[in-house]
């Protein structure tokens, strides 16, 4: 979703804004644009389209700078064009701001800035807030004051970042459920809404909060909440690298974190497997373990990917920790008044820690008093700190739109937090062992699967032009189908949709005829035998099928049109196998599609709006 990015120090900022906005760019948009101000006088530069297209007209410009803001824009409030994209100024020009989140109340403070003669440009809910804080400004307030007035009279979310002319030696930035951070660096300040904007200039970060506001000059800065309160701010020195953000010779970021999983999944279990004891090292619920084993249910819930992650959690969960589990959509969770007590440990899981829906579910379950668990991959992110406790998954960052080694790390996190809690309640040694054996071996075995990298990409070849995909699995694998036909359709455009295979019956086997692909997640557990019977009834209807199996099965090789083998493991472990053929599946035809899969239309990473 939307990118924010500003500069104050001694360099020139129109080229350090590009850069930022560039290592934005994998969060979706649809429009960008630069403010400065030189000698006094704000320029602004906007277009609709690509980074890349506002890089080439500022070159022409040839402009420079000490101050500016960039930003990246996702439409909510107005088509994508050069009037809707940020900064927005107010009318003499003398300020500009940029701004992520919505501004709920916005119609009501239009109306009355126009009952008081002032003229809009564009139709975003952005713009309100130019002409808010404008009309503090007229009545003899400075910048910093302005605005923390203005947004006193402002409901909604909000990452926000000002300057203005008459005082061009500050930026004020503000924070309200959109993620702000500070880069502090020497002679020089930065500001955006996440790290990778100002990872190749400093490691030093503060962590706005919600209600914050600060004012930034070249060699200092100072916080206090929007009701004028001082904030003492800790500056904290993250750890990832400018490497871990580059694409690394590979064409996508999709690809490349798809194939660094082995390593990204010995990340998350590396100093948490106690093999020998057959359990697993949380240091994340140390302090809340006692409670956690006596929780009278589990929640989980998030959004999207995240979501099929809580699905695989509850049949681990339930098998394992014997304690009833449900997972719901945050979107639904936070608004139908849910019951919730302290005796229910509820999950949130988030890539980014950001996503507005699971944020929400996760205050409303602390105003209701359950205990709320973080499973999180973003370090310092919004989920990561309001959470009670929780547990960071360390997928490194993941840039690609479409969600791929975040998922197979908060799976595996998701076994470790199964077994830990399983062994304590009345899981044995032996099974306990043979759990955490099994995931120490996912690492290698998700190396093994992406050798088959090319047989993928040419059974890809195959089936590009298909118009429809159905996604089959059941038990640990039916949410692994939902989750291949997420990945397929996010990309490729083409529409695609999982089921439990039984379910197939009620409904969807109305759909199969020679057209249409259906991937089969088949591999040798407890349901096997009746999925093998949901292939024969898709077979017997001239369905194309493509099967993901476990090694060994000879058997599935004559019913269906291609095969994928997967190493073995146990039950709980298999969604982490069976679900990178179908990352590659999707992957391969989306680029023979030609289309852009790092960052698919109308699509964002982080989704910080409702
Ligand atoms: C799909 C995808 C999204 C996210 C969802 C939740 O590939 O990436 O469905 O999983 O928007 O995002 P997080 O996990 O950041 O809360």
């Amino acid at each position: 979703m939307c990118g924010i990015v500003g500069y104050i120090g001694n360099k020139n900022c129109v080229p350090l804004l590009i850069e930022g906005l560039k290592r934005l760019e994998y969060r979706g948009y649809d429009s960008a644009g630069i403010g400065i101000i030189d000698e006094g006088i704000s320029f602004i530069v906007k277009n609709k389209g690509k980074v890349s297209e506002l890089q080439n007209r500022l070159e022409v410009l040839n402009l420079k700078a000490n101050i500016g803001l960039g930003h990246t824009r996702w439409a909510t409030h107005g088509i994508p064009n050069e009037i809707n994209a940020h900064p927005h100024q107010n009318e003499e020009g003398t300020l500009f701001l940029i701004h992520n989140g919505i501004i709920e109340n916005y119609k009501t403070i239009k109306k009355v800035l126009q009952q008081n003669g002032y003229k809009f440009q564009s139709e975003t809910d952005t713009e309100v807030l130019a002409h808010l804080i404008d009309s503090f400004l007229r009545k003899g307030f400075d910048i910093f004051k302005a605005t923390q007035l203005a947004l006193q009279e402002v409901d909604g979310t909000y990452g926000l970042a000002v300057i203005y002319a008459k005082e061009p030696d500050r930026i004020i930035a503000a924070r309200k459920g959109s993620p702000l951070i500070i880069g502090v660096g020497q002679n020089e300040n930065f500001i955006a809404s996440d790290v990778s904007a100002v990872l190749a200039h400093t490691k030093n970060i503060i962590y706005l909060e919600d209600g914050e506001i600060a004012l930034i000059t070249e060699n200092d800065y100072q916080v206090k909440t929007i009701h004028n309160e001082e904030v003492i701010k800790e500056v904290e020195e993250i750890s990832m690298t400018l490497d871990e953000i580059d694409k690394g010779g590979y064409p996508h970021f999709m690809l490349k974190e798809i194939m660094e999983q082995p390593e990204s999944l010995r990340n998350s279990i590396r100093g948490r497997l106690l093999i020998d004891e057959g359990t697993a090292k949380l240091g994340g619920l140390e302090n809340i373990i006692d409670d956690l084993l006596d929780v009278d249910r589990f929640l989980i819930t998030a959004c999207g990917t995240s979501w099929h992650a809580g699905l695989v959690a509850e049949y681990m969960f339930e098998q394992f920790i014997r304690v009833p589990t449900e997972v719901e959509y945050a979107s639904e969770f936070r608004y139908r008044n849910p019951i919730i007590n302290k005796k229910d440990a509820v999950f949130f899981i988030s890539q980014s820690g950001e996503t507005a829906d699971t944020l929400a579910a996760l205050r409303e379950t602390k105003l209701r008093g359950g205990i709320a668990l973080g499973v999180c991959n973003v370090v310092g992110s919004s989920i990561a700190r309001e959470s009670d406790s929780g547990v960071y998954i360390h997928a490194g960052p993941e840039i690609g739109v479409a969600s791929t080694k975040a998922f197979t790390s908060q799976l595996i996190v998701l076994a470790l937090i199964t077994l830990l809690i399983a062994r304590r309640k009345n899981l044995s040694i032996e099974n306990g062992r043979e759990i955490a054996k099994a995931i120490s071996k996912i690492p290698d075995q998700v190396a093994e699967i992406l050798k088959l990298n090319n047989k993928i990409e040419e059974i890809a070849d195959e089936f590009k032009d298909a118009k429809n995909f159905l996604y089959l699995g059941r038990g640990y694998n039916f949410p692994v189908a939902l989750e291949g036909a997420l990945k397929l359709k996010e990309i490729s455009y083409i529409h695609a949709e999982g089921y439990p295979a039984a379910e197939m019956k009620h409904g969807p086997i109305a759909l199969i005829d020679e057209n249409m692909p259906v991937v089969f997640i088949a591999p040798k557990d407890a349901t096997y035998d009746k999925i093998i019977s949901n292939i024969q009834e898709v077979k017997a209807r001239g369905g194309r099928i493509i099967a993901i199996a476990s090694e060994g099965d000879d058997e599935i090789k004559d019913m269906v049109e291609h095969v994928i083998y997967i190493p073995q493991t146990v039950a709980m472990l298999k969604p982490i196998l069976s679900v990178v053929p179908l990352q590659l599946l999707a992957y391969h035809i989306a680029v023979k599609k030609g289309l852009n899969v790092d960052q698919p239309r109308n699509l964002a990473k982080s989704v910080t709006v409702e």
